[in-house]
């Protein structure tokens, strides 16, 4: 058993070495389904959104409730493309902006280029987010042969208009390299299934395929058609009634995927993996509670994730996996799946490391200056420094008020010029009690969590 393979196991605690090898052994690589979502919060875990599919689909296979990414869009799917930390890319910063002549470092292999090399149909459905300002940068030269979707960032969901600040607009729906005007006016969760559900019949099930779904929903703006609407007319908020409907338009999309995946014969030799892209944003009615902080931040609500992985190869049902893993792990989690194996690949971050440590950010190389934003996982702990981002705790915003009303109420009164704080996080995993507060600080007001410590978003 090779390190990837192991490293695999270890994060699922799950595959056994037979099944392993019934894995490797079929005819055919597993045809690989990644659906990645935007923004979304804690998901699956008792929501008053409707979730049917992927409540089911999670219980029946694997939770990863120790699962990280990014806390915004294009460092988390940077790091899935490539399996490189963003430091070592370039996009530590925040997302590519339209106006910024940023991109993927195109001498970096990708994902997909590698299924190629392994022998998979490759195709991308949804929003990119890894830059568009030279050819070189597009999904159709980073290894996928087709592309429907976006690629920007919180275009339109039906319009697809999108802008950068107030300024510069335009249209973002693209097949290929040109736009597709001809399919605006569509929903884009919906859109982007119709065309999964397109590949699916095109394709056969003997060749293995890597399908990318990157939804937009549930990013902002909060629309949906009026189909999904309607299972939330009684939600105080128009905003919330929106936020809900896109989630359920994200279970209705999947529901559909896997129902395509069953009819074609592809479901029984496939591999499904949801993911969010980072926490969900409060402002925006999403919810991370009882997670402390969200998107954007380094807090627990910022980085971790919804995640799971769902497989009929996967023999023992209804595990809920504890162990760490990264999104950056997929790639070389995935590319073991696809028994391609890296002549070199002593250039991933993602390659031999069992997660002792899992680097969530960093900026610059050298000193650790402690003012820079950063954030480390190390075992049992988690070091933050620098500017973080927002440090409230946002309680579930079905509350009378909403999310505003809200902002604040558990703020806790850091320091100013603090710069450090250190969490036991598998004891504390909302970011409580803060280990680098010194012997004379006062300790952190505890009065609000007890009322509500239940999650119930
Ligand atoms: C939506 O997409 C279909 C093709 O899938 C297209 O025929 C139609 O005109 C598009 N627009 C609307 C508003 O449905
Ligand atoms: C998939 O597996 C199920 C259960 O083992 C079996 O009944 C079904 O025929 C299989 N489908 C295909 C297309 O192989």
């Amino acid at each position: 058993m090779d390190a990837l393979v192991l490293c695999f196991c270890l994060a699922l605690g799950l595959i056994h070495t037979t099944e392993e090898k019934v894995l490797r052994q079929g005819r055919v690589p597993p045809h690989i389904v990644f659906v990645m979502v935007e923004d979304q919060g804690i998901g699956y875990h008792g929501s008053e959104i409707h979730m049917p599919v992927l409540d089911q689909l999670a219980g029946e296979r694997v939770k990863l409730e120790n699962y990280y990414v990014q806390p915004i869009c294009s460092p988390s799917c940077s790091q899935l493309m490539t399996g490189r930390y963003q430091i070592h890319t370039g996009l530590q910063h925040s997302i590519i902006h339209a106006r910024q002549p940023l991109c993927l470092p195109p001498n970096i292999p990708t994902l997909p280029e590698r299924l190629r090399q392994a022998g998979y149909s490759t195709h991308m459905v949804g929003k990119w987010h890894l830059g568009f300002c030279r050819p070189e940068c597009l999904p159709m030269s980073c290894g996928f042969q087709s592309f429907l979707g976006s690629l920007t960032g919180s275009g339109d969901h039906f319009s697809f208009q999108s802008c950068d600040g107030t300024e510069a607009c335009g249209f973002d729906l693209h097949y290929g390299e040109w736009p597709a005007w001809e399919l605006s006016g569509n929903y884009s969760t919906r859109l982007y299934t119709e065309r999964v559900k397109e590949i699916l019949r095109g394709h056969d099930q003997w060749t293995p395929l890597f399908l990318y779904v990157a939804l937009q929903a549930v990013h902002t703006p909060l629309q949906a058609p009026g189909h999904l609407l309607r299972n939330y007319q009684t939600l105080g908020h128009r905003p919330l009634r929106h936020y809900a409907a896109m989630v359920s338009g994200v279970d209705e999309s999947v529901g559909m995927i896997v129902s395509e995946l069953r009819e074609r014969g592809y479901y029984n030799n496939s591999v499904l993996i949801y993911s969010s892209d980072s926490g969900g944003q409060p402002v925006s009615w999403g919810c991370n509670w009882p997670l402390r902080g969200g998107k954007g931040s380094y807090w627990e609500g910022g980085v971790r994730a919804v995640g799971f992985v769902h497989s009929p190869l996967l023999k023992t049902k209804g595990v809920v996996s504890q162990a760490l893993i990264h999104v950056s792990d997929w790639y070389p989690t995935l590319l073991s799946f696809a028994g391609y194996r890296e002549s070199d690949s002593s250039y991933l971050d993602s390659q031999d490391n069992q997660w002792p440590a899992l680097l969530l950010n960093l900026n610059g190389f050298g000193i650790w200056d402690t003012r820079v934003r950063a954030a480390i996982r190390a075992g049992d702990w988690k070091l933050l420094t620098g500017n973080v981002g927002d440090g409230d705790w946002f309680p579930p915003q079905t509350m009378p008020g909403g999310p505003q009303q809200w902002k604040g109420m558990e703020k806790r009164r850091d320091q100013r010029r603090k710069s450090v704080w250190i969490f036991t996080i598998t004891a504390d995993p909302y970011d409580r009690a803060d280990f680098a507060y010194g012997p004379d600080d006062e300790e952190p007001d505890n009065t609000n969590r007890k009322a509500r410590s239940k999650s119930t978003c």
